[in-house]
């Protein structure tokens, strides 16, 4: 068997549950879009200010989003680092991994074909960054 560092994409796609009720087809084509990352606790994995060049979902563990003033947790089937991607400006805040995780990347130039082959991911990722923007805004 393979060990758990070597998960595939396919095996970890089946982790986030946005992917879940995509045809075996469009999940085929994510898992050849989307590359495994195995990060360690206190990794920063995305740093406010810098240019992005992928977004990351999480099949394990948990990161932190610190964000002026508080911090915000995400885990397991979330996603950071759309909003850099979808807007054109920096990354709007430092992304710590809080423990080891396992991640699926997705660069910049494979998000376009992605969100054109599939309606519903690109309704939730561009209701979930216009949701973290307005929070963002509001404080
Ligand atoms: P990006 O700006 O590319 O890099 C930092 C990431 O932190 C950002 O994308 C979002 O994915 C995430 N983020 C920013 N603001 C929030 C928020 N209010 N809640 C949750 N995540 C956020």
């Amino acid at each position: 068997p393979r060990l758990d560092t070597e998960l595939t994409a396919t095996q970890l796609i089946a982790r986030v549950p946005m992917f879940h009720n995509l045809s075996a087809a469009v999940q085929a084509e994510i898992a050849h879009l989307l590359h495994p990352r195995l990060v360690i606790p206190d990794e920063v994995i995305v740093r406010a200010g810098e240019r992005g060049d992928a977004m990351y979902f999480i099949a394990s563990g948990a990161v932190t989003v610190k964000l002026p003033g508080r911090s915000v947790e995400l885990g397991s089937g979330d996603f950071f680092g759309e909003l850099a991607l979808l807007r054109g400006q920096p990354r709007n805040a430092d992304v710590v991994a809080l423990g080891f995780c396992k991640l699926l990347v997705l660069s910049a130039r494979d998000l376009q074909p992605l969100l054109a082959r599939d309606r519903q991911l690109r309704e939730r990722i561009e209701s979930v960054a216009a949701e973290r923007l307005g929070t963002a805004l509001s404080r």
